[in-house]
């Protein structure tokens, strides 16, 4: 089956502003750090109707597709019938992990986006897509940013990822780095997949807020699954109209955490002499003695 035209809803935390139309949201109501509060009065009955389907369709196909840490916290975003109050949410995750949710207008720019992280607090969008935007909105919305990321931060380890990526953020912004720190984000909090005894599982967020990438991601013999490796990562090109062509898989959290625990000042140096010397790894391209991930059955 071919992917429906801007199926990818993991959009990276790119700067607003640098495409052609102007970022959706009313920027007008964020503080100096892209923080807003959620007026959650605002939401219409067609609002809540929307997270409820949206919510309900991902739900049922979690089982044997999403990773177990993430099927477990998913309730913790409440009752499904409604839009979940922010507040509430963080009340919960507060004392799991230490994180809270912070509302935001929508894309922020990286810096702010990597500052937020680094204070342990995850931006969401506070708005939903229309009815009409059901199975494609152009930026992440509520749903995205609810539903696909915010289960796995009652998870420890990947809590501590979180914060070690934004931490990494900034200080890949002094190093002019965000693109090679960028693809990092997008091949694992927005489209990791996870090798478990079970088999492999999705914890990525891009998959696990769409209607069709998820089941593809595990179980289509189309795209490339390959073994979680930094500097490998960090020379792909990815796609951002269409499924994806390569997916990375890690073997558990403790490992991602760990990659990122080291200074990446050396990495990123290595990383740009590999890219001069040999190019770029375009999406779904395989690399010689690689280690691949086959599909799994189902
Ligand atoms: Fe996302």
């Amino acid at each position: 089956m071919s992917a429906p035209r801007g199926v990818n809803q993991g959009v990276a935390p790119v700067t607003y502003g640098t495409g052609d139309r102007p970022p959706r949201g009313d920027y007008g109501r964020a503080r100096s750090d892209y923080s807003c509060d959620q007026d959650w009065a605002r939401y219409t009955a067609a609002d809540h109707e929307t997270y409820r389907r949206l919510y309900a369709r991902q739900l049922q196909q979690l089982p044997g597709l999403a990773c177990d840490e993430f099927i477990a916290a998913v309730a913790q975003l409440g009752a499904p019938e409604r839009i979940p109050r922010f507040d509430a949410i963080s009340e919960r995750l507060l004392p799991a992990t230490g994180w809270q949710i912070v509302g935001v207008p929508g894309l922020i720019p990286e810096e702010a986006f990597f500052a937020l992280l680094a204070q342990r607090r995850f931006p969401v969008t506070d708005w939903i897509r229309r009815p009409e935007e059901f199975d494609y909105v152009v930026e992440p919305d509520i749903f995205h940013d609810l539903f696909g990321h915010v289960p796995l931060l009652f998870d420890p380890m990947f809590a501590d990822y979180m914060q070690a990526y934004g931490a990494g953020g900034m200080k890949a912004s002094r190093l002019d780095a965000c693109e090679l720190l960028a693809r990092l984000y997008w091949y694992t909090v927005e489209f990791g997949l996870i090798a478990t005894p079970a088999g492999l599982r999705a914890y990525g967020a891009g998959i696990l807020s769409s209607a069709g990438e998820l089941r593809h991601s595990i179980r289509s013999p189309a795209p490339r699954r390959v073994g979680f490796d930094l500097q490998r990562l960090m020379r792909s090109r990815y796609r951002i109209d269409s499924f994806q062509a390569t997916y990375f898989v890690i073997d558990s959290f403790r490992q991602l955490f760990e990659a990122t625990a080291p200074d990446f000042t050396p990495v990123y140096r290595q990383v740009r002499e590999v890219i001069a010397a040999e190019g770029e790894v375009e999406a779904g391209a395989v690399l010689p003695g690689e280690r691949q991930f086959s599909a799994a059955a189902g």
